[in-house]
């Protein structure tokens, strides 16, 4: 199915429909956040930091970008408080990001203060650099699922794309997950990129059939700060699918959640694999996210040319109604959609490390 053209026609926009709806400083209905295009909001990614121990190509360069100052960046209190005022007004699931979250110190702490809001889920992504060592205080302080990305298992290629030599610590990491059967499904991300990715994918297929590791292909985006991106290196989920099925048959699994990967079962019943298609398949008609970065910025979509100081209202003194009102406002605001399909596309106002995928 085209999404993106679904999308196109089938949104009207709440404020063209009549005095009904909600206005961007009014109460909603029902109470729940929901955009201008009647989408619901209930996943909040929160980047609890900019840094990151690895510098994979598609997404940070060798050198040269600024770091936020501590004093920038959102205290855990403070990021308990505003993941409680999301959660009162309707956001129900939760994914920690960075740049690479578990560079920042204490992480299970932050953890532990989110375990105790009404979620229905709390969730990590992260290069699994240092799994090995954290896992335990992770899933003790409450973390339920986790997403670890790896783009290629072959030591060399994985020196090329994050320029560190870690392979073994980040398998080592996902081995240390699957003592933990809290944290299932294990997720593996692997960003395709054309020319690199092709001679893992049965590597991958393997992976996800003999682990208990469900492998997700991942479009790349033009979200990489040296701005390098070229849709020439887009290797698509269509064609990656196409891979797989030389050797291994896969079938679709339904699944009516909200989400951003498309599964897929292996025919013959081992395993799971997933493509997260934005570049040749948006799923922006049915985008549920919102962002908030690591210095307190509200982002409404991976593409946002613009955002919502949270942050400095905190720091002054704002009520949680104050905040609540500034949340609605700019989720309200929200993009249709992203435009990297369309001339004359603006590219996001941060690269993916300050972001948080
Ligand atoms: P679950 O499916 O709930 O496990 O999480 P997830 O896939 O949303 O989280 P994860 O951090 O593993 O995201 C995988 C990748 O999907 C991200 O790094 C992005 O590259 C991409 N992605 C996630 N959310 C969005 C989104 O809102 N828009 C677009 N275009 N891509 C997204
Ligand atoms: N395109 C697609 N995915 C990306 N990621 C980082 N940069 C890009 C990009 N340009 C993914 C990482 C990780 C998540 C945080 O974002 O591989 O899975
Ligand atoms: Fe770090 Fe993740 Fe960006 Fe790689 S993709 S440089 S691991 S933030």
């Amino acid at each position: 199915m085209d999404r993106d053209r679904k999308l196109d026609t089938d949104f009207i926009p709440l404020s063209l429909v009549g005095s009904e709806s909600p206005g961007w400083d009014g109460e909603w209905r029902d109470g729940a956040l929901a955009d201008g295009f009647s989408r619901p909001i209930k996943n909040l990614r929160i980047s609890v930091t900019d840094r990151c121990n690895f510098r994979c190509t598609y997404c940070m360069p060798e050198e040269g970008l600024t770091w936020l100052r501590r004093d920038q960046i959102l205290s855990y209190e403070e990021i308990e408080r505003l993941a409680r005022i999301f959660t009162d007004v309707g956001v129900e699931e939760i994914r920690l990001t960075g740049g690479e979250p578990t560079v920042r110190a204490d992480l299970p702490v932050l953890v532990e203060k989110l375990s105790r809001l009404p979620l229905n889920s709390l969730s990590l992504t992260t290069n699994g650099f240092r799994l090995k060592e954290l896992c335990k205080d992770l899933v003790d302080a409450g973390l339920e699922r986790i997403n670890v990305s790896l783009d290629t298992p072959v030591a060399e290629k994985f020196v090329h794309i994050t320029r560190r030599d870690a392979l073994p610590q980040v398998l080592a990491g996902l081995e240390e997950c699957e003592k933990y059967p809290q944290l299932r499904p294990i997720k593996v991300n692997a960003v395709a990129v054309r020319g690199f990715s092709e001679e893992d994918v049965l590597a991958f297929a393997e992976l996800a059939r003999n682990r208990p590791y469900v492998v997700r292909w991942i479009e790349f985006m033009p979200l990489d700060a040296d701005g390098a991106w070229d849709r020439d290196d887009v290797l698509t989920g269509a064609e990656i699918k196409a891979i797989i099925e030389t050797r291994y048959p896969l079938v679709p699994i339904a699944d009516d959640r909200i989400q951003v990967a498309q599964r897929y079962a292996f025919a013959d019943g081992a395993g799971e694999v997933g493509f997260i298609n934005p570049v040749s398949e948006p799923f922006c008609a049915t985008c549920d996210r919102i962002r908030l970065t690591a210095d307190g910025h509200l982002r409404t979509c991976l593409f946002s040319t613009w955002e919502t100081d949270l942050k400095t209202p905190l720091r002054s003194g704002a009520s949680d109604e104050e905040i609540k009102q500034l949340i609605r406002s700019a989720v309200w605001r929200k993009e249709m959609k992203h435009h990297i399909n369309d001339p004359g596309f603006q590219p996001a106002s941060r690269s993916m490390s300050q972001i948080g995928g």
